[in-house]
């Protein structure tokens, strides 16, 4: 079994440490959970289903990935009322239209078989992600923010994932030679259908622990001196357990660290804390909140 799964992955890291290894030379630090579940996705040609709260590294994990595999990265940004030509192709009619002028011109209409043929050419198509990613194989496929999207593009999207397939019409059909590592991710503002999650290997991305955070700080902001980063990771790991209406992710605790250190900081003190809050809260009743609580119930712990 070892075997068959060395033979499929050549070229790729050997095992979920190997990979974990690889990701944290792009500066990405993931735990061991979600190593292992994006290794499982990468070699059983499985799309990962990332589910978390906002700003703890779901979109930066799939850039990690394609940088890693050295795969070129295709993003579908998923929004409401998102629909399949806008995530696969359309035609370019400005271009077609230019087309049809310069061929009348040339008397080129006589033939409007031909002519109609001519218009529906490669040339006159424009990728979206979904196609681009099959087209540029092997890729990474970033479906992001899935939640966003209704139930109609989720429904298209089965289809798509099952058998990255892509038919046009008008020029045939388009397979990925290899299959693009998919990963999807979810902020949870709405459950994603189980058909869909039954297709992909799930991974709930959870805060960062204290020592990672830290770990996270470091090599993002080598220029924040570690007691600022650790009184940081303590400060944003505090505000997580205050039941807050946006709970800080990482994303925030690095603007933190950043608006603190270019304030000349070089520890956290309440005031410049109380000041510097816009950069990890981003609600008027949580900073409200926090404001209102003693000193040590952000630093403390
Ligand atoms: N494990 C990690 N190692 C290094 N950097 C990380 C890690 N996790 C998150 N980051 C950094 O934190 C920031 C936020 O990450 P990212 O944008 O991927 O979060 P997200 O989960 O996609 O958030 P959202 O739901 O708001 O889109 C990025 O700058 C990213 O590089
Ligand atoms: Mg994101």
């Amino acid at each position: 079994m070892l075997h068959l799964v060395s033979q499929t992955t050549s070229g790729l890291p050997a095992d979920p440490d190997a990979l974990a290894a690889a990701l944290e030379g792009t500066g990405y630090l993931p735990d061991q959970g979600l190593a292992t579940a994006a290794y499982l996705a990468l070699v059983m040609h499985r799309p990962l289903f990332l589910e978390g709260e906002a700003g703890v590294g779901k979109t930066a994990l799939a850039h990690a990935l394609a940088q890693i595999t050295g795969r070129p990265i295709y993003r579908l940004q998923c929004y409401e009322g998102l629909e399949a030509s806008q995530a696969l192709y359309d035609w370019d009619f400005g271009r077609q239209l230019l087309h049809l002028r310069a061929a009348e011109a040339a008397h080129a209409a006589d033939d409007p078989a031909r002519l109609e043929a001519s218009l529906y050419d490669r040339r006159f198509l424009l990728a979206r992600p979904l196609l681009q990613a099959l087209e540029d194989s092997p890729s990474v496929l970033l479906i992001d923010e899935v939640d966003r999207a209704d139930d109609e593009f989720e429904a298209f999207l089965l289809e798509v994932l099952s058998d990255f397939t892509i038919s046009i019409p008008e020029l045939g059909t388009v397979r990925a030679e290899t299959p693009p590592l998919v990963v999807l991710t979810s902020n949870r503002t709405r459950e994603v259908h189980d058909a869909l999650k039954r297709r992909c290997l799930y991974h709930w991305l959870a805060h960062p622990d204290f020592d990672r955070e830290v770990a996270i700080l470091r090599r993002r902001l080598p220029e924040v001196t570690e007691q600022l980063a650790r009184q940081v990771a303590r400060a944003t790991a505090n505000l997580r357990t205050l039941d807050l209406l946006k709970p800080p992710g990482i994303a925030e605790a690095m603007d933190w660290a950043t608006a603190l250190h270019t304030l000349g900081a070089r520890e956290l003190d309440p005031d410049l804390a109380a000041r510097t809050l816009g950069a990890v809260l981003k609600y008027r009743e949580d900073t409200e909140r926090v404001r209102g609580l003693p000193a040590e119930a952000l630093t403390g712990g």
